[in-house]
């Protein structure tokens, strides 16, 4: 059996006040795996999300992504690790006002030190491959909702990471515009091969999932 990409076993967080805000989390997601994590506002989805990806620290249990226990590992690891494994979608698209479509799109590579023409091959295939060819000179401000959120799937995928997370990436989408996107998400985590880790409490996102898990106070279940 191929190994885990990540595997959470044992989790505890607590709030800075002390609060346990979960405990016995465990969760096995294997490469190229789609699960949903569903669970209500506040239970601690983000919170989640922001330690699989090393900005949050836990309480007890260990987080491994690719063999690597993350809180062992300095906070310049993380953030590389981050940069170069993992691809990012959020609520309130996260898209840069003051840089243009493309130069958003490209930004992962830019990081990693790409050459000019490389990212913008790159980033013209990624932005044709979400519906946006020709967009590439324009600017966040006269994009839709659901345009910016195709943006920020380019984004995420454009330098190839194993885990994509999504933090309710429809949540601020109408039902027609976060069913194309959701198709755009399915679409193209499926050409990259990215595991992806999605939290939502939205059925219809999570209906596309491989496994459709809840979490809860006590642990992290399958949904029943
Ligand atoms: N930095 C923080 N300091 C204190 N409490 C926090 C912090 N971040 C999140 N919380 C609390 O943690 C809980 C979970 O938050 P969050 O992960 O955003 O939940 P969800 O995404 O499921 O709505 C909430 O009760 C929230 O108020
Ligand atoms: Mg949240």
């Amino acid at each position: 059996m191929t190994p885990p990409l990540l595997d959470i076993t044992g989790l505890e967080k607590r709030l800075p006040n002390g609060r346990v805000l979960y405990s016995n989390i465990d969760l096995l997601i294997a490469p190229g795996e789609f699960v949903a994590v569903m669970g209500e506002s506040g239970i601690g989805k983000s919170t989640l999300l922001n330690i699989v990806a090393g900005l949050d620290g836990i309480d007890r249990g260990h987080v491994r992504f690719e063999d690597r226990e993350l809180a062992s590992m300095s906070d310049d690891a993380t953030t590389l690790l981050r940069r170069d494994r993992m691809g990012f979608v959020f609520q309130a698209f996260h898209v840069l006002p003051h840089l243009d479509i493309e130069q958003n799109v490209g930004l992962p590579l830019l990081l990693q030190g790409l050459s000019r023409a490389r990212i913008e091959a790159r980033a013209t295939a990624m932005l044709t491959a979400v519906g946006l060819a020709g967009r590439g000179r324009d600017f966040p401000a006269v994009l839709s909702g659901g345009e910016l959120q195709r943006v920020a799937i380019a984004r995420a995928l454009i330098h190839g990471p194993a885990l994509l997370l999504l933090d309710e990436p429809t949540g601020n989408l109408d039902p027609d515009t976060a069913a194309r996107v959701l198709e755009v998400i399915d679409e193209q985590r499926r050409a990259s091969g990215a595991a992806t880790l999605l939290v939502t409490h939205s059925e219809v996102a999570a209906a596309r999932a491989d496994r459709v898990l809840t979490l809860r106070a006590t642990g992290l279940a399958a949904r029943t």
